[in-house]
């Protein structure tokens, strides 16, 4: 091995199944970032890993590579105890999953510290930095010291990821999302951890999602991906536990970005009006993370804490001071009416039959979403943060031609036409009630 960057000798290793050097993973990672590995080159390495895989060592030389491509958040130095319970969550991604918006501000109030690093959609799933920016005023790019300030005084911040962030990951999935390459478990691993480690956390919750809105239909795949995930993590120093979670119809009530925020809102203010399945996941990933960053000792304990800092009205409070701190209006809560704008043509999505739903296609929702503009369809789009969907029918609802299926809000008419349509297709109507399942399916490494 020398010192010098062959990343075709690299590719080749990969390619004929051999085992690269922690040091030329460092080498290549280091090339990717300041751009001396060629776009074709990262290809040919995603596609190699693609199809060979990568050990456990390389896993974790990947990802820590990539971690340490930018810049590593340092909370001691920004003035926290080096055992601060700081702690966050990080989903694979679905369709309706407004979770994070009221989980950091639960967490707050029971004591964890939630500096959270979100994303932005990525195809059929929405992004908490979108669902954010549906709020006037809201800046997610505060400077790390405003960061680290808002997340000392109020508990929680939420804000984007910035270039200095994992540099590394933004270039490497660039190629990827463009190369047939993202459905690898060492390269997604190693992209969401490189990001998620660079924040600097003490622990880590993951939501991994599967059925028919995740990126992983899969409950098997989506069961070795968290494995991977909690032990690379766990290797890297940072405690991490993931809820597999299902994703086989819309998470809560609404989808959209708006219409997200409110349903988000009205969860914190009256939670016992709360979607069942959204309350479930919500609550069990906060009581995961209160016993992880060591707030409380066992999961029933913290349950009871996090369910208190909902009926208490204390996590709507802490989630009125997150907004305000990140420049939102005040109070945002107890008024959101003036501050949260839904889109003008609204339309009722009925059932042609009398039933229960029995079934969503609920990327197909996702897409209806994203149809209307609110969601992109290339990176740079501008996306309509008042279009939605309100009301969705969860699986087991009885539901008749008088009730419906869904509420379509968007910009024009002819568009709101083609959601409900795409809408009404997505969701199955049956004779019989099915059973429903726990939307919780597991615990992995708990
Ligand atoms: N999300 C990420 O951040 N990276 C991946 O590779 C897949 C999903």
């Amino acid at each position: 091995m020398s010192d010098l960057l062959i990343p075709q000798e690299i590719i080749r290793q990969k390619r004929d199944g051999e085992t690269v050097s922690s040091e030329d993973i460092a080498r290549f990672v280091e090339g990717i970032t300041d751009g001396r590995v060629a776009d074709s080159q990262i290809s040919a390495f995603a596609m190699a890993v693609f199809f060979n895989g990568m050990s456990p060592e390389e896993g974790a030389a990947l990802t820590l590579s990539m971690r340490d491509s930018g810049d590593v958040i340092d909370w001691t130095s920004l003035g926290f105890d080096a055992d601060a319970p700081i702690v966050d969550k990080h989903s694979t991604g679905g369709v309706g999953d407004k979770v994070s918006l009221m989980l950091a501000p639960i967490v707050a109030a029971c004591g964890g510290l939630v500096p959270m690093i979100s994303g932005r959609g990525l195809g059929h799933t929405g992004g908490t930095l979108d669902k954010f920016e549906s709020i006037e005023g809201y800046d997610p790019y505060p400077s790390i010291d405003r960061f680290a300030d808002i997340v000392r005084k109020v508990g929680c911040s939420i804000i984007g990821q910035t270039g200095e962030l994992a540099p590394a990951d933004k270039r490497f999935y660039a190629v990827r999302d463009v190369t047939a390459t993202v459905e690898s478990i060492p390269l997604i691993t190693a992209s969401i951890l490189s990001k998620k480690l660079s924040a600097g956390l003490n622990s880590l919750v993951m939501d991994v999602k599967f059925g028919s809105g995740a990126f992983m239909a899969d409950c098997g795949d989506a069961k070795t991906l968290a494995e991977n995930i909690v032990r690379v993590a766990g290797a890297a120093g940072t405690p991490t536990r993931a809820l597999l979670t299902d994703m086989n119809q819309v998470l809560g009530r609404t989808a959209g970005n708006a219409v997200e925020v409110i349903e988000a809102i009205e969860f914190l203010m009256n939670p016992g009006a709360a979607e069942s399945r959204l309350y479930d996941v919500t609550v069990g990933l906060a009581a995961h993370m209160l016993v992880l960053a060591g707030v409380q000792s066992d999961i029933a304990a913290a349950t009871a804490a996090a369910e208190t800092s909902l009926t208490s009205g204390s996590a709507a409070e802490v989630f009125n001071r997150m907004v305000a701190a990140q420049g939102g209006p005040t109070g945002i809560a107890d008024d959101h009416g003036k501050h949260l704008k839904v889109a003008g043509h609204s339309l009722e999505v009925r059932s042609d039959v009398d039933g229960f739903v029995s079934k969503q296609d609920t990327r197909a929702i996702g897409m209806a979403v994203v149809a209307m503009g609110g969601g992109r369809t290339d990176p740079t789009a501008v996306i309509d943060h008042a279009v939605g969907l309100t009301h969705i029918a969860q699986i087991g609802d009885q539901v008749d031609s008088t009730t419906p299926l869904a509420v379509v809000h968007a910009h024009d008419e002819a568009s709101a036409r083609r959601a409900a349509e795409a809408v009404k297709n997505a969701i199955i109507v049956s004779d019989t009630a099915c059973e429903t399942t726990s939307v919780v399916a597991e615990i992995v490494g708990g």
